[in-house]
């Protein structure tokens, strides 16, 4: 079995940061989601990984290499436009040959990872096997109808009205089948060739279909309420681990993880939280769930439920609060008026 992982999509939702970085790369808890996406599949006993890749190419390729610190043997796919998830599979053939595979978006995250569905999917091997978790806005995703055996009856990409509440999960596992569902499909409204549509294609010619509904936890990490919300979740899950130096002024409460070469002064951290390798904080209240990246510098400020990418400034602020700032950014106060420096679609909050 192998897996194809999709890292090629421009994450809109997520700019600026996108116009710099790719959404996969964005780190929760100091972690890109794409290598939880990794290290499941790893977990799953799957070695061989075709990565579908577009514009941001040399940033994923440099950051994930040739897999083998994730006991991986990754392959990268260019695809010429982020044209659909069942685009990616058609422009995934050769390279996926007869085999099954789990397509997993890089942008997914799944508590308790992948590793029971695949071994279900290795036992029983119907033509397609896909995940549902109820969720509150359906029109988001793909929905679909299940009969009263739980069968899947239909599939319906971002409906305007949903006719039910189960969302499609970012993980499909499929047998060589789909190569022919993914050719019969035509671009849907928004121009792109959706793997819903080859999941009904498939029910339609009375393929196997078969799902799961998973009540773990599930995130499309697209936008940043949910890379906050999966930054608390995974930050949730961490002990206390201190590899850097805390001076005798400073307190750390809870889980807390200080990486190398990190120093917290005159400072009180509360967990969960992360502090990364080679950043300093000084006079400062950090946490709970902030994870601070490596390299920052944090003075005189309060930063709570935010996350901090490598490099940034913070200096001086009071009360950053569900906040994700960019790589190398800086943040200080102003003396008579907000003075701003936004990059292009950024969001800025600023109390009135
Ligand atoms: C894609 C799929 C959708 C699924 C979602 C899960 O949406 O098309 O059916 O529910 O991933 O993350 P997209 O991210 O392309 O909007």
């Amino acid at each position: 079995m192998k897996a194809l992982v999709l890292a090629g999509g421009s994450g809109t939702r997520l700019r600026p940061l996108t116009h710099t970085a790719a959404k996969q790369l964005i780190p929760v808890a100091n972690k890109p989601v794409l290598f939880y996406v990794l290290e499941d599949i790893a977990a799953a006993g799957i070695t061989e990984v075709g990565i579908i890749v577009g514009a941001t190419a040399p940033e994923i390729r440099a950051a994930v290499g040739d897999g083998g610190r994730f006991g991986l043997q990754v392959d990268y796919i260019p695809q010429s436009a982020p044209l659909g998830l069942a685009h990616a599979v058609l422009t995934a053939r050769d390279w996926l040959g007869d085999d099954d595979f789990v397509m997993y978006l890089g942008d997914n995250f799944i508590a308790g990872g992948i590793t029971r569905i695949v071994d279900a999917f290795r036992r029983e091997r119907p033509d397609a096997h896909i995940l549902l978790t109820q969720v509150p806005d359906p029109t988001a995703f793909g929905v679909a109808e299940l009969g009263a055996d739980g069968r899947v009856l239909a599939l319906e990409e971002k409906p305007r009205h949903p006719k039910s509440d189960l969302a499609l999960v970012g993980v499909y596992l499929f047998t060589r089948t789909v190569h022919e569902a993914v050719r019969a499909v035509t671009p849907s409204a928004r121009g792109e060739l959706e793997i819903t549509d080859a999941l009904q294609w498939l029910i339609d010619t009375g393929r196997d279909v078969r799902s799961t509904r998973i009540t773990g936890y599930w995130k499309d990490t697209g936008n940043v309420a949910d890379m906050l919300e999966v930054n608390r979740s995974v930050l949730d899950t961490f002990v206390t681990r201190v590899e850097g130096t805390v001076d005798a002024a400073s307190e750390l409460i809870g889980q807390v993880v200080v990486e190398p070469g990190a120093r917290i002064i005159r400072s009180r951290i509360t967990g969960p939280t992360v502090i990364g390798a080679d950043s300093t904080v000084t006079g400062s209240l950090i946490g709970p769930y902030a994870s601070i990246a490596s390299g920052c510098s944090v003075l005189d400020s309060e930063i709570a439920h935010s996350i901090v990418l490598d490099g940034a400034r913070i200096d001086g602020v009071r009360r950053v609060e569900a906040s994700l700032i960019g790589r190398e950014a800086v943040v200080t106060p102003a003396l008579a008026a907000h003075r701003l420096v936004i990059g292009d679609h950024s969001k800025v909050e600023i109390l009135a």
